[in-house]
């Protein structure tokens, strides 16, 4: 079976603060993952007890370890069993018996997990504990597509002044000026955009809002918002999870270096408004898999970010389904 890089990225599965004393279930790719939390941190586990297969989430954590619902073996957080209640107390607890242990961190307010043996770099977000900037985080937002569909739309830029229109665009001021496109210290970059936002944050400040994008990685991807002049900035990250085949989870962090005495919750709930205008016509994308032949689709200059997006996935070699039979599964449904 063929995995794609997707498999050696670090995928971000939940908020640190929703992780307490109870493990938790989540999905990356298809796999169920359990997480605990001990002393020692946060550890992430195949969500599979070696013995009958139970879902170890659905255990409790004791002494630092997580004890399986069904007979309760119980494993250190190195994945490696060190009880087996109903074995005689002469018997070793046979080395076979262990669990599935995968990569685990906490950065920027999120918990991320990597299934592979050789994980690639965690992408860098500065912004998170830099002084004088504040960060809320959004979501989870639960998409029913994959997500390089997710990613893409986050990228898109002439969708802004009509499924946002009125808030970050302006349907009269729709033409998007040229902008460069450029791959550095492994990460695209664009130059600054100018477009028109009646209301860039929430805060019903319009005018002229330059975005500088960033693609970090398959997955994450992030803009600067300035306005000429000023020294405030407002950057989003977007990082996704594929849970399943057309099942992404999608978490946003909003950082801003003003404000920083007000609360959260308007910005949050001004981006819960945003992406619920961006939900429908994503989820109505077709092809699920996002087309990356480029002859596919038709492409304007404007989308020269999206275009170097879908260069860069196809360079990769990311597949862009999940189970390594997703993509045979959609080749034989008729469109
Ligand atoms: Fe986990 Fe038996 S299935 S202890
Ligand atoms: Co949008």
């Amino acid at each position: 079976m063929k995995k794609d890089r997707l498999w050696q990225e670090w995928h971000p599965v939940l908020k640190e603060t929703e992780l307490h004393e109870d493990p938790k279930q989540v999905h990356i790719l298809g796999e169920r993952v359990v997480l605990f939390r001990n002393q020692k941190g946060v550890h992430a586990f195949k969500d599979l007890c070696i013995h009958r297969g139970a879902a170890l989430s659905l255990g409790k954590v004791k002494n630092g370890n997580i004890v399986c619902p069904y007979h309760a073996w119980e494993y250190n957080d190195e994945g490696i069993c060190v009880k087996i209640p109903a074995l005689p107390c002469e018997r070793a607890i046979p080395q076979k018996a262990k669990a599935t242990v995968y990569h685990c961190q906490v950065y920027a307010g999120l918990i991320w997990v990597n299934l592979s043996e050789q994980p690639l770099p965690l992408l860098n977000y500065p912004e998170y504990s830099r002084e004088g900037y504040r960060t809320a985080i959004c979501g989870p937002y639960k998409v029913s597509a994959n997500a390089p569909r997710v990613i893409e739309n986050f990228l898109d830029i002439s969708h802004l002044m009509f499924v946002h229109g009125g808030l970050l665009g302006d349907e009269d001021h729709a033409e998007v000026q040229n902008y460069d496109v450029t791959f550095v210290d492994g990460r695209f970059i664009t130059s600054e955009i100018p477009i028109y936002q009646p209301n860039p944050d929430g805060r019903s400040v319009g005018g002229y809002t330059d975005y500088v994008y960033e693609i970090l990685n398959p997955t994450t991807a992030r803009f600067t918002k300035s306005v000429e002049g000023s020294s405030e900035e407002f950057i989003v990250l977007i990082t996704v999870v594929q849970e399943a085949d057309e099942q992404t989870k999608v978490f946003m962090l909003l950082t801003r270096n003003y404000d920083l005495d007000k609360p959260d919750e308007p910005f949050v709930e001004f981006q819960d408004l945003i992406f619920k205008q961006d939900l429908d016509v994503v989820e109505s994308q077709k092809p699920e898999l996002l087309p990356l032949d480029l002859q596919a689709e038709m492409h304007l200059k404007c989308d020269a970010l999206t275009i170097a997006y879908r260069r860069w996935l196809d360079e990769l070699g990311i597949e862009t389904g999940t189970t390594p039979n997703y993509r045979k599964k959609r080749e034989i449904v008729p469109s």
